[in-house]
Parts: structure tokens; sequence; C-alpha cells
């Protein structure tokens, strides 16, 4: 499975000069690990040639929302993904549920995530398909900007994944659940990434500083092409 590299870029940079500069340093191309971006809105359309990510949508196709962002509007600007649910954004459950139905049904990606159990299976809750699902393990208190953060251990990140994958198993099929990416962010940098032995990170802080960036993504794929080629010379 090909490793996913998200880099949620918050509400930053501040200006389009200083978004085009990201976008282009940013562009790192690892053997089996794929990039997402997820800017601002306001930058989507500087990015044509990122595999792109948006960081919220309306759960409403169409209607009279002010200052929302609907799904046609994403894929008219090639969107692929949608971070859905991030704690920043403080949405309950219900809410965060109909946005991930929305994409699903409309083709897009939705990145959800989760802290605990109990709400991974309520932001699942009625969805029959999980799509192009993308789940990411992020308990709040790791995220790097919150007062006394700290990265949850790559143990911990790992045994929420199993127990992450037990539930799509239970709900969907192995198979569905072993298709399906499950994350960890949260103060994610390039001295801890290739630690966490999930199917991607979701990078925060550190992906607005490309060198930092650029260094995840190549540790990460370079432990990656090391496992393959165990798994090669063993089977
Ligand atoms: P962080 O942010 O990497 O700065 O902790 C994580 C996130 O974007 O949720």
């Amino acid at each position: 499975m090909t490793k996913l590299i998200v880099a949620n870029w918050k509400m930053n940079p501040e200006t389009r000069t200083e978004a085009d500069r990201l976008f282009k340093e940013s562009r790192i191309k690892a053997p089996g690990v794929e990039v997402i971006i997820c800017p601002p809105f306001v930058f989507l359309e500087n990015g044509r040639k990122e595999s792109l990510g948006a960081q919220d949508v309306h759960w409403k196709k169409k209607g009279p929302f002010t200052g929302s962002i609907s799904v046609s509007m994403l894929k008219s600007l090639n969107v692929k993904y949608v971070i859905v649910g991030h704690s920043e954004r403080e949405e309950d459950d219900r809410l965060v549920n109909k946005k991930v139905k929305v994409c699903l049904s409309e083709g897009l990606a939705p990145i959800v995530f989760f802290k605990n159990r109990q709400e991974l299976e309520a932001r699942l809750e009625g969805v029959r398909r999980p799509g192009r699902l993308v789940l990411t393990y992020e308990p709040p208190e790791s995220i790097s900007a919150n007062k006394g953060s700290r990265p949850t251990s790559p143990e911990e990140a790992f045994s929420m994944s199993i127990l992450a994958r037990r539930i799509l198993s239970n709900k969907y099929s192995r198979g569905l659940a072993d298709g399906i990416h499950i994350l960890y962010g949260g103060s994610v940098d390039s001295r801890n990434a290739s630690s966490y032995e999930l199917d991607g990170l979701l990078v925060g802080r550190a992906s607005l500083n490309p060198r930092v960036f650029k260094k995840i993504v190549t540790n990460v794929s370079q432990k990656f092409s090391h496992q393959e080629q165990k798994g090669a010379v063993k089977g």
C-alpha cells in the first residue's frame, strides 16, 4: 500500500506569493509515497500540479450557505481529498458524519479524524460503503499547537490503527478494511516520522518548513522501500 503524507497548512501562509513558493518547495517525489497538500481554500487554485486536499467542505451539495464551499466547487479545482472533522474545527460527530457521507457519495476522499473508538464509530455511522475513505488517528493533546502537547507514542498510535482496522473489518469486510489508509497525526517531525508503523502521516506545523517536510517524506519512503525489499526477499 502506498503511504500517504498529508500536509495540513491550516491558516497558512499569509500571502499568495508565499503559497506559490511553499507549493513549489513541497513538490517532493519519493518512491512509495503520495504527498497530498491541503492549503486554505483560497490557495487551492495555485496547486494545480499537486495532489490536492481541502481543509473542510459543506455537508449539503447546494444551497444558501454563506461562506461555505461545496463538493462540486472542490472537484472543479481538481481536489481529490477533504479533511473532515479536524478537532480545531470543534464540530460534533453528527455534522462530521454528514460531511463524510457527502464526500463519499460525490467521489471525494474524506480524511476523517478520530481520537478514540467512540468517535470513529459515530463519524462512520450509516456509511455503507467506505469508497476512498482515509482515517487519521489524532488525539488533540498530540497537536503541536496545543498547550502541553506531546506526540502519541508510535506503539499507541499503532495499536489504535489495529483497533480501527478491526472496526472497519467488522463493519465492511476484511478486504475493504485492508484497503483503507489509517494515518497518524500530531507533532510529526523529521525525527519521529519513520517510527510510526501506520499507512502514512498527517503533518501540520512541520509541513510549513519545506526542508523538514522533505526529510519527513524521504525518511518514510526509505523505510518503506527497505520494508518492501525485506518482504521481497522473504516472499
Ligand atoms: P501538528 O498538526 O503536526 O502541528 O501537530 C497536526 C494537524 O495538522 O492536525
